[in-house]
Parts: C-alpha cells; structure tokens; sequence
C-alpha cells in the first residue's frame, strides 16, 4: 500500500498501491499501475522477497508510502530545497548525528527512503510538516527533517534506512 502527500497542500492527494486491493484519487491515480506492475504478489512479498519500485510517477515534493515485509517505507522525491536544507545542517544540532550524504545513495540525493515507523513508539510521522520541512509524528510531537533525521521529541534516532539499490535512475529494489 502507498501514500503519497505533496509539498503543496493544494495538491495533496493520496495514492493506495498495494499488492491487492487499491484505491486512488487525483493525480497520482496514474501512478499506481506502474508501481503495482512491478511489485510481485501478496504472498511473495509477505515471504521477504525483495520488491522493485518505479519512481518515475512520483514527483518533487510528494512522498509514497509502500509496504515491503509488513513494514511501512516512505519513498520521497526530495526537491532541491529540501536536499540543501538537510545538507547545511550543523550535525552537532542533531540528536541522532548523521549527515546527509549517509541517508541516501550516491548521485541519487533527490531520492530520500526510510521506514515509516516513529522510533519512538512506531507511529506513521505526516509529511511535509513540521518546523523542519520533513515529518512530523503526530502521537508524542517527534519531528524530522528532509533526511529523516530526528530534530525535536522523544524519538531517540532517526527513520532508519531500509535495505535497497538503484537498479537505474528512476527504479530501486528493496530488500
Ligand atoms: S510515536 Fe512518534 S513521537 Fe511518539
């Protein structure tokens, strides 16, 4: 299953894509075959197996939500604003000091993925909110940036980084 949110609030919409059922309003709507064509199915995934991803619907600013072993995986098309943001930071001002460089793959420092999970109690941050343009967790106030660093609250470290590789500039494999 997917999410997507957008920089613009305007333009906001929300993309399911999951192995079964989907659902899917405005835009984004489009997106959703191409990621699901590439996804093996239900039982596939659910046994760990590893799942490609089409980035090339997702546009700068939105952020996609999929599920890869039950766990959820934001997948954000960082823009070029949001990628200065999360290079100029002092890492001394970070609990959980990591630069950005460390967070996404060489030569691909638009594409910005971590698992989805609050690392303070596992709920889902909202994108594109919060004092640090990346996330903020609802439950307990945790905030990210735009390299999902933690900035402020009680989450201890940052979104971890989930295991996956570029196949080509706009495909990734995880797992
Ligand atoms: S679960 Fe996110 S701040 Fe507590």
């Amino acid at each position: 299953m997917a999410e997507t949110t957008s920089a613009e609030p305007t333009r906001r919409d929300m993309l399911y894509v999951a192995t079964g059922a989907v659902g899917a309003i405005g835009v984004a709507m489009a997106a959703w075959p191409l990621i699901h064509q590439m996804n093996p199915d239900r039982s596939t995934v659910a046994a760990g197996a590893p799942m490609e991803l089409d980035l090339a619907p997702i546009r700068p600013g939105q952020i996609v939500r999929v599920f890869w072993r039950g766990n959820p995986i934001f997948v954000r098309h960082r823009t070029p604003q949001e990628i200065e943001a999360a290079r100029k930071v002092d890492l001394s001002e970070l609990p959980d000091p990591q630069p950005d460089s460390a967070r996404v793959k060489e030569g691909h420092a638009q594409w910005l993925i971590v698992y989805a999970n609050c690392t303070h109690l596992g709920c889902i941050p909202l994108g594109n909110q919060g004092d640090y343009g990346g996330w903020f967790c609802p439950c307990h106030g945790s905030q990210f940036d735009t390299a999902g660093r933690i900035r402020r609250g009680p989450a201890p470290t940052n979104l971890p980084l989930p295991p996956y590789e570029f196949m080509s500039d706009t495909r990734i494999r995880i797992g």
